[in-house]
Parts: C-alpha cells; structure tokens; sequence
C-alpha cells in the first residue's frame, strides 16, 4: 500500500519523516516513474496528474492545498475521495494575514502609504472598531478562523455561507437576501470563498455597489471571483475606499496590469496562506487513519457542491 507525493522535495521530506514515524505500514513514494501504479492507494498533488489512470487502486486524492478548483473533478474516478487540505498551519497562516489586512484597512495605511510617496503628513480622522463593520464571504474553516480572530478588536462581525450557520458573537447570513443584508451593512468586505460556477466572478459591478459607499475588500479566495476592471472603476469612483488583494487572474499578473500600481491597492502575490509541512503531515495521516476505520476524512469534497 503505497502513499504517492507529488509536490515539494522540501514538504516532501517532512512527510516521509511523519510516514515513517507514524504510519510505516504505508510506503512512502515520490517518484510516479518507479512506483507501482497498482500498489498506490493515496495520492497527494496540486493538480490532477494526466495518467491518473494508472493508479487503479486509489482511494484518496489529497489536495495538497485548501482549495480543489485546481481539480477536474470528471478527471477523477467517482470511487475516489477528493479530500481538501485542512491543518492548522493553514488556518492561522489566513488569521495573520486577515487580521493584517482588516487593521490595515482600519487604520487608513493604503492612504498614508500615498501620502508618505508624495510627502504629505496630514492626520486622516480614525474610525473606532465599534463602528466599523466586518463582512466575510465564506463561514468554512478559514471564514470562522478569521472571524474569531477578530473578534478581541471588538469589530462588528458578521459572515456569509450558502447553509444556515451559528456562530458566537457573528451575525450570520445565507442565501440570496442574506447577502444582501450583509453587504449593505459591510464596511470591510473579505472574501474566502472557494472557487465554484456560483462565486466565479463575484466580485462585480453590482456587488460592489451593494455596499456601503467608502467600504473597503480584502480578497484571499481566488482571483477568477473578482472583476479587476469594476475593482479599479470602484476605487477610482470612491464607491470603494481601498482594497487588500492577495489572487489574482492571472497568476502572476501581467507587467502592465493596473493592479500593480493602483494607489488604494496593496497587492501580495498569493501568499496568506500555505500548506505548513509538519502540520499537514499529520492531518494527512489521521485522515487515512479515519479512512481506514470507516470514518470520513476531513475536508471531503462534495463533488455536486464544487467545494
Ligand atoms: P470551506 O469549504 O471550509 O468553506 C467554504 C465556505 O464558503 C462555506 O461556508 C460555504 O458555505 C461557503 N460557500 C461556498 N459556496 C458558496 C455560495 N455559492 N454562496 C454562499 N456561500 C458559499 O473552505 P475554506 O474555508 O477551507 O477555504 C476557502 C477558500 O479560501 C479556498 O477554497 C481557497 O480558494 C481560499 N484559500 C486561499 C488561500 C490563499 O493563500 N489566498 C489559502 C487557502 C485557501 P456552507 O458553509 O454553507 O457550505
Ligand atoms: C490553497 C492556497 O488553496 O494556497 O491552499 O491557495
């Protein structure tokens, strides 16, 4: 019974060390060229190799990363389990760089960064916590983990989802007239949702202007969900105020994209959030323990849902 990793020399070395320790009775593997397809049971990758195929006897695809967009779903056998990545490491990796950006977005620093580019030292009035209101796009494992991280700032919070949702101290939304109450009511706007045929492009014109005038987006999802042109058309109006965006589409954006240089946008190359090896590791390995008693994995996608 073999477990194949297809993704980093680094991250893969973390994991044999875990296999080895914690799961021996299952051969750890890096190289498809020499392993026998038929032995592979587990399989760990980015996106779906080509010859998938081949491994006649899977049980799991493992997204090495939180989200399965990157995955043809109809390339997968639909006796194979699609399991998405969730581990701490992801999770507070997405708290620090969600809470960098709310309190940067708070505290005006887009501004005064253009202010120090032009040498102008000028106080621009500061808005309390209490007044300014928190919306996030998304109440799965990172939108929940974001939220309680906020919540010592003393933000109203509140947060979207597609299914009913309760959280502590989060006014919760779902659904079509959810969404519009949140928005109406979001000063800070923060996306994490998967990418699906239902968020693709979500980030439009029209969400935009459901929002407070000034409000302000911080986008961590996925770059297809968001209208670049509509993003720059509301800056630029003054509908929204600034925005912190960490995906794009593409990935790198190209050398004259206006993104890279728009004023009201600090844009970070794709990094809120990765995959930290160690951590992984072993929620890898309880997933296959729990796959073996019967149990589901954690973080297993529902193929209808996209996500
Ligand atoms: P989860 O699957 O745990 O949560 C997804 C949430 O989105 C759920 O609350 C779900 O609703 C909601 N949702 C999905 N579709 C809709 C819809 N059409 N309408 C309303 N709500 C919807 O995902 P994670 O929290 O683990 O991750 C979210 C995304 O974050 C990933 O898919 C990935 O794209 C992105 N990400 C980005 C990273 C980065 O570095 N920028 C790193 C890691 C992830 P419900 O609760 O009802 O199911
Ligand atoms: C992920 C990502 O999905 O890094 O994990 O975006």
């Amino acid at each position: 019974m073999t477990f194949l990793f297809n993704s980093d020399a680094r991250r893969a070395a973390i994991f044999a060390d875990a296999f080895t320790q914690d799961l021996p009775d299952v051969a750890f593997a890096t190289d498809a060229a020499t392993v026998d397809p038929n032995a592979v049971r587990y399989l760990i990758t980015w996106t779906v190799p080509d010859n998938l195929a081949r491994y006649n006897n899977l049980e799991i695809l493992f997204s090495i990363g939180a989200g399965v967009d990157q995955f043809r779903f109809d390339a997968v056998p639909a006796t194979v389990k699609i399991v998405r990545m969730v581990e701490e490491g992801i999770v507070r990796m997405m708290q620090e760089y969600v809470t960098l950006a709310v309190l940067a977005l708070h505290r005006n620093l887009p501004a005064y960064l253009a202010q120090q580019r032009a040498g102008e030292w000028l106080d621009i009035p500061q808005i309390q916590a209490g007044s300014r209101r928190i919306g996030v796009l998304g109440l799965g494992q990172l939108g929940q983990a974001v939220l309680e991280r906020l919540k010592p700032f003393g933000f109203p919070l509140a947060g979207w989802s597609r299914s009913p949702r309760q959280i502590d101290g989060v006014t919760c939304h779902h659904g079509e007239v959810g969404l519009e109450a949140m928005l109406a009511a979001s000063d800070i706007l923060i996306c994490l949702l998967p990418l699906t045929e239902d968020t693709r492009g979500f980030l439009n014109a029209g969400l935009f202007a459901k929002l407070p005038q000034g409000a302000a987006l911080v986008h961590t999802g996925r770059g297809p969900q968001l209208d670049h042109q509509a993003l720059v058309a509301a800056l630029d109006s003054g509908q929204l105020s600034a925005a912190m965006i960490d995906v794009t589409d593409p990935e790198p954006l190209p050398p004259d994209h206006p993104l890279w240089s728009h004023p009201k946008i600090i844009l970070t190359p794709h990094v809120a959030s990765v995959t930290q090896p160690v951590t992984a590791a072993r929620a890898v390995i309880d997933n296959i323990r729990r796959h073996r008693a019967g149990l589901e994995p954690i973080g297993l996608v529902d193929r209808s849902r996209g996500y």
